[in-house]
């Protein structure tokens, strides 16, 4: 397959899903969320009878998951229900860090990630991407910021969302989620070999997209 992949890693907060969500507008290539799939599988086990591991991958082999990014929109969608909030929840967040944890559930979803978009061009966000599930992306990106900067932007969005929210619990949250996501076997989250690394705390989205598109339009250059 000749297809040419972006990844996009980083600890929660450091804008990865946005600037991914940007950049593959602005490429026209096809984007995909890796860590919604752990979310729709957390919610999905939450709201089933999943009670051993067996019956989450028996789970897993039969989910039907869907994505749509148009008009600048984006939907999530799990057996045709648009679960796009629904999945944003802290909750939903926290099992499926744990889930994430779990080798056999990482080995079931790793084909999901790798045929999604086809032979597109694809633009792709998460922990691992660049490091287990296209180690060989044409670009890969580290993007973090500080955990001050991380937890307001996560505070922000919560509150224009209209829930009442508070900061230092978030601050908690985050950081023990970036630990387990850091310290576990399996896939940790680690700066993939060969990538770039954009610390973003004092940058806001649109300069994060504008710089990557042009280290990506300098690398096609260079390239051709
Ligand atoms: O990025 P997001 O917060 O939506 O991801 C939810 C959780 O899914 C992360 O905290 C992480 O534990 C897990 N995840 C992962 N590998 C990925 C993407 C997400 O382990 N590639």
């Amino acid at each position: 397959m000749n297809r040419k992949v972006i990844t996009i890693d980083g600890p929660s907060g450091s804008g990865k899903s946005t600037v991914a969500k940007l950049l593959s507008e602005r490429l026209g290539w096809s984007y995909l969320d890796s860590g919604a799939i752990y979310r729709l599988v957390a919610y999905k086990s939450l709201n089933s009878d999943c009670r051993t591991e067996t019956d989450l991958l028996k789970m897993i082999e039969g989910i039907n998951i869907n994505f749509e990014f148009k008009d600048k929109v984006y939907k999530v969608y799990l057996d045709s229900k648009d679960v796009t909030d629904a999945i944003r929840d802290e909750i939903i967040g926290e099992e499926a860090s744990k889930l994430a944890k779990n080798s056999k559930v990482r080995t079931a979803l790793i084909n999901i990630q790798r045929n999604y978009g086809c032979s597109s061009n694809l633009i792709t966000d998460g922990r691992d991407m660049g490091s287990v599930v296209f180690p060989n992306a044409t670009l890969k990106v580290f993007l973090t910021a500080s955990l001050k900067e991380r937890a307001a932007r996560r505070y922000l969005e919560i509150q224009n969302n209209g829930v009442a929210t508070d900061l230092s619990e978030i601050e908690l949250t985050m950081k023990a989620r970036d630990e387990r996501d850091e310290k576990r076997e399996v896939s940790p989250l680690i700066e993939p070999f060969g990538s770039i690394n954009i610390d973003t705390t004092l940058y806001d989205i649109a300069e994060v997209v504008e710089k990557l598109f042009s280290i990506w339009d300098n690398k096609a250059l260079l390239a051709r």
